[in-house]
């Protein structure tokens, strides 16, 4: 059987990969600053990690939702305390997507309504609700077109308002950080009044955290740059370093039924060790710090590469916009200089998603490639 060819495919096959780098078949080696779409957040094959995980496939690997399973309140209250976010409850799925979904049919559930408020250039995954609130006409099927959503442009409250006064919406769904749209983000006075009329309608508001949540942006979550607190927070990609797992967190005030969402694999065993070890890692490897000093250094270092027109994004959840588009230098980047970087909507912007424990040296290595290849 041949497989059913929806992915375009860089001609490199990794075999083995260790903190910030990656082999391949030809053992050639690559410095990853993308981490696979901003997965890999405690760097590729961390020994707590493989530890931990290998222990518990010897014990038990997977069981269903219908017994005890401690290792999901383990996982919830570190997450909680480490995320500082203690007053929410955790509900524990497989992908980023299922997260949005499920944090989307759970608004819907609880305001009686159906429609969602999202934002231009919003990219939330590829489910059905999920899908329907990203703003990507090529990737909706008829069957996505059902859903009843408004894009509204990031930052102009006024349209949120008339939008919420029309009294029909389940939700509005935000990313902390835009990460496949290209790195754009809301301001803090946007937040924050975002949250204001969300409440005062009675209307959840979903902070998707997906990529830009797990200390990507230099603080656990990117909105608690904004000092706000959202009803309900969606996490992947960084949560299990590899290991697919979702999570969504729904604030306290807000009371699970019984059957009310539910699902076979998610928070199993395994899953739910990975993530607790990731959560070891940040915490003892103290890797918010980490990620706000070499932010730190990125932003100083990348002055010197003069065809660089802007820096987007923050700590290391980072976009590098230039004049021209970047096909052709991600392309140089991989195969002669051998190093990843990602793209995004914005063709003129490469994005920047490395291990959370990258270090200065190896950014070095990446601005000295990009001097180069741009004959600088
Ligand atoms: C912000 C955001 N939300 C949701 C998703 C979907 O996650 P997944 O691919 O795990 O379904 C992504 C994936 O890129 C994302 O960046």
């Amino acid at each position: 059987m041949e497989l059913f060819k929806v992915y375009p495919l860089y001609n490199v096959t990794p075999v083995k990969a260790e903190g910030a780098y990656v082999w391949d078949k030809n053992n050639t080696k690559y410095l990853d600053l993308y981490g696979g779409h901003g997965v890999i957040s405690i760097g590729h094959s961390h020994p707590k990690y493989v530890k931990a995980f290998t222990k518990q496939l010897n014990k038990i690997g997977f069981y269903s939702n219908s017994i005890q399973n401690p290792l999901q309140q383990k996982l919830a209250q570190k997450l909680g305390k480490l995320s500082d976010c203690e007053n929410y409850k955790l509900f524990l799925c497989n992908s980023g997507a299922e997260a949005n979904e499920n944090a989307l049919k759970l608004a819907s559930f609880i305001t009686g309504k159906s429609k969602i408020i999202s934002f231009k250039n919003a990219f939330h995954g590829r489910t059905s609700a999920a899908v329907a609130v990203t703003d990507n006409a090529t990737i909706n099927a008829p069957i996505n077109l059902q859903q009843k959503v408004t894009f509204l442009p990031l930052n102009t409250i006024e349209l949120v308002i008339n939008e919420l006064d029309k009294n029909d919406v389940a939700a509005v769904i935000i990313e902390g950080i835009q990460g496949v749209g290209g790195l754009d983000e809301g301001t803090t006075e946007f937040f924050q009044q975002l949250q204001k009329v969300c409440n005062k309608k009675g209307v959840p508001l979903i902070l998707d955290e997906i990529q830009s949540g797990y200390g990507r942006s230099g603080k656990f979550f990117a909105f608690q740059h904004h000092n706000i607190q959202p009803d309900i927070i969606t996490i992947a990609k960084g949560m299990g370093n590899g290991f697919p797992i979702g999570g969504v967190l729904i604030l306290d005030t807000y009371k699970a039924k019984f059957g009310m969402l539910g699902t076979t694999f998610g928070g199993n065993h395994l899953a739910c060790v990975a993530a607790i070890s990731v959560l070891d890692v940040v915490e003892k490897e103290d890797l918010i710090n980490n990620v706000n000093s070499v932010y730190n250094y990125f932003l100083k270092e990348i002055k010197s590469v003069s065809k660089v027109k802007k820096v987007k994004g923050k700590g290391l959840m980072l976009g590098v916009e230039f004049d021209f588009e970047v096909a052709e230098l991600r392309k140089k980047l991989i195969f002669e200089k051998h190093i990843f970087t990602g793209g995004s909507n914005n063709k003129k912007l490469l994005r920047i998603l490395p291990p959370l424990n990258i270090n200065k040296e190896q950014i070095a290595i990446f601005i000295n490639a990009l001097k180069e290849l741009l004959d600088e």
